[in-house]
């Protein structure tokens, strides 16, 4: 029987146990995106998880647009990032960074007065935060089909920085409405050319930039995030269970470490609609599976037992539990996260959630 305690092979590494920390913003970079050294403390603090993924992190100039949220495009970035990995590492742990191209829900006051990118000029419902405050989302502008291939190629760059810069790997965010999710999902991609329209032409951004970003480094140092039905920044599909399959099914070729898969369990405060589209993921891809969303220790476990997947991905849970291997280990009592403080600036709520032996 698979336990969270067991150890994996995933790609190029072996994870000690099977609790990977989430991506999780938190907006503590320097406002141009440096990472800064609270970052270091707060990822060496989590090193025991068998894996931390980082949160997003812009790969290119256009990509940015939320405050205080890292970048991996500048020649300081790649020193900066170093001092976080060399924690990690030092303290035992894995770490993966996450790429992240914002597309649309980006701001023109992140980009010097220019419109966001998209597939389509489709603005989303909702406000971007910028740094002169909360303001309506603008309409993006439709990338052209060469923009399309300078922006795969910024993640090739982004990749071989990521690599520099000591990470073990990278996971390629196409999740939550931001770029590559936007091609995805039929709302936000309206596209008439080659990138839009049937279901292949809306999954090929993806598997452009998956093939980029394996060139650039290696297939078992690269995984990539879904979320087929998650509504976050105004996205749906008239057929998620379609067109995710279908994705699952063409990334079979490229032996990625893994495929994450957000995708909110019934009654959790990311429940998503029925019926689940991870099952029929879970049949198509044929390599290891991540899944996340609303998941704790019983609900991982069963779903490890059941062989509903390979890897559990914990987010706010690792937010509030630097240790929290350790705590699930014992069965101790967890810390309570707080969400005032996940997107705040400074230490609180950020590197002073106390480790069991801080407590004893
Ligand atoms: C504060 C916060 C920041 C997040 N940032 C990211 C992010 O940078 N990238 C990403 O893919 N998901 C992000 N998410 C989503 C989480 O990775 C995760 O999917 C979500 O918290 C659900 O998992 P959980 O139920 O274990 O918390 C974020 C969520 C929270 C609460």
């Amino acid at each position: 029987m698979t336990t969270l305690f067991d150890s994996i092979k995933v790609g190029a590494l072996t994870l000690p146990n099977r609790m990977v920390m989430a991506p999780l913003t938190r907006g503590r970079a320097e406002s141009d995106g440096t990472p800064t050294e609270i970052m270091v403390e707060y990822y060496r603090q989590r090193a025991t998880a068998g894996l931390i993924i980082s949160e997003a992190t812009s790969i290119s100039p256009f990509g940015v647009g939320w405050v205080n949220a890292p970048t991996i495009f500048k020649p300081e970035d790649i020193t900066n990032w170093q001092t976080v990995t060399d924690a990690v590492h030092q303290a035992g742990g894995r770490i993966f960074l996450q790429l992240w191209h914002m597309g649309r829900v980006s701001h023109p006051d992140f980009l010097n007065g220019q419109q966001p990118v998209g597939p389509s000029a489709i603005a989303a419902i909702g406000d971007a935060h910028t740094p002169l405050g909360k303001k309506p989302y603008v309409t993006p502008r439709e990338l052209t089909v060469e923009e399309i291939h300078a922006t795969v190629a910024d993640y090739a760059t982004a990749t071989k920085n990521a690599r520099e810069a000591g990470f073990d790997g990278v996971e390629i965010h196409g999740a939550n409405g931001y770029l590559i999710d936007e091609f995805l999902r039929d709302s936000a991609n309206q596209r008439n050319d080659e990138y839009g329209g049937t279901i292949q032409n809306r999954v090929r951004f993806m598997l452009e930039v998956v093939e980029a970003v394996v060139s650039a480094w290696s297939a078992d140092r690269v995984g990539i995030r879904i979320s087929p039905v998650n509504p976050y920044n105004d996205m749906s599909d008239s057929d998620p269970i379609g067109l995710f399959t279908y994705a699952a099914e063409q990334l079979n070729k490229f032996q990625l470490a893994y495929l994450h898969v957000l995708e909110g369990l019934p009654g959790s405060a990311m429940a998503g609609p029925e019926p689940r589209v991870t099952p029929h993921i879970r049949r198509t891809y044929n390599g290891i599976l991540m899944v996340n969303g609303g998941y704790n220790q019983e609900l991982g476990a069963e779903a490890l037992e059941n062989n509903e997947a390979d890897l559990i991905a914990y987010g706010t849970l690792f937010i509030a539990n630097p240790d929290l291997v350790e705590r699930f280990r014992k069965g101790t009592s967890l810390n309570t996260p707080d969400s005032h403080t996940f997107y705040t600036p400074g230490e609180k709520g950020y590197i002073d959630y106390p480790a069991l032996t801080a407590v004893a």
